[in-house]
């Protein structure tokens, strides 16, 4: 594992890349919220620093403020997976999901991202904010985890449209990693395979869609030749064997 302490970078600019994601359930809000309001949160969360080059080969897109307030919202209101927990976010990118926890008070929040770019933003994005997090720079694949203790995974993983199945490698180590609970983002024409996999072969006890989502992706990459792909998505809650509730 390679810990890496982020010096952040003031030249990184501003991105224009915001995903315009809509949630069509209704169970992602609740008026009962004492510490910050849903706006607020999703306030916060949109004024940080996206990927300036979004590299194509990592499927670097970011959760929008929308997505990403109710994805950590959910967790934290409907299920108090959050709050004085031990958070950690896989492919945090440039650490919208982290950062949300943070702010929703988690005990302590473990922001991982291969590319050290994006590490850089996530570590800015964070000081601005002055919400206390730590950032290892590594593949997802290769960490050890002796002796660390994690209850909480959040994640918008790659889905696996450059390296086949790359979403399920990162369910599967979120999977051994939590032992309370994990969020994800996962394609809705994956549902029946995500939920079969997690089930049968990860060692999820329970695996629920809490929302399905149209996740609209402004034109990141040369290759796309629409101005906004239009991709339906899963938030998802599993929870490891060992720990239902
Ligand atoms: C879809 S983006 C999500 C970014 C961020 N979590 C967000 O919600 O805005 C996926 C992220 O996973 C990272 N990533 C891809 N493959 C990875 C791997 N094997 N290990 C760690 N991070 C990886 C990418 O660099 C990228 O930041």
């Amino acid at each position: 594992m390679n810990t890496k302490s982020c010096k952040p970078k003031k030249e990184f600019m501003m991105s224009e890349l915001q995903p315009k994601e809509k949630c069509k359930s209704a169970r992602l809000s609740s008026p009962s919220w004492e510490n910050m309001k849903l706006k607020q949160l999703e306030g916060l969360l949109g004024g940080l620093d996206q990927f300036p080059n979004p590299k194509v080969e990592l499927e670097q897109y970011p959760t929008g403020p929308h997505l990403a307030s109710r994805m950590i919202f959910t967790a934290e209101n409907s299920f108090e997976d959050i709050s004085n927990k031990v958070v950690a976010d896989f492919g945090c990118g440039c650490g919208t999901l982290g950062v949300a926890a943070a702010l929703l008070s988690a005990d302590y929040v473990l922001s991982i991202d291969i590319d050290p770019e994006s590490l850089e933003i996530a570590s800015l994005n964070a000081e601005e904010l002055e919400v206390d997090m730590d950032f290892i720079q590594s593949n997802v694949m290769d960490l050890r985890w002796r002796g660390q203790t994690v209850d909480t995974v959040i994640m918008n993983p790659p889905f696996g449209t450059r390296k086949k199945g790359a979403d399920l490698d990162f369910l599967n180590v979120a999977l051994k990693v939590a032992s309370q609970a994990v969020y994800s983002l996962h394609k809705t024409s994956t549902r029946d395979h995500v939920k079969r996999t997690a089930l049968r072969d990860f060692n999820a006890s329970n695996a629920e869609v809490l929302c399905e989502l149209r996740y609209d992706l402004p034109k990141l990459y040369k290759f796309h030749k629409k101005k906004e792909v239009d991709i339906a998505v899963d938030l998802w809650r599993f929870v490891p064997a060992k720990h239902q509730s």
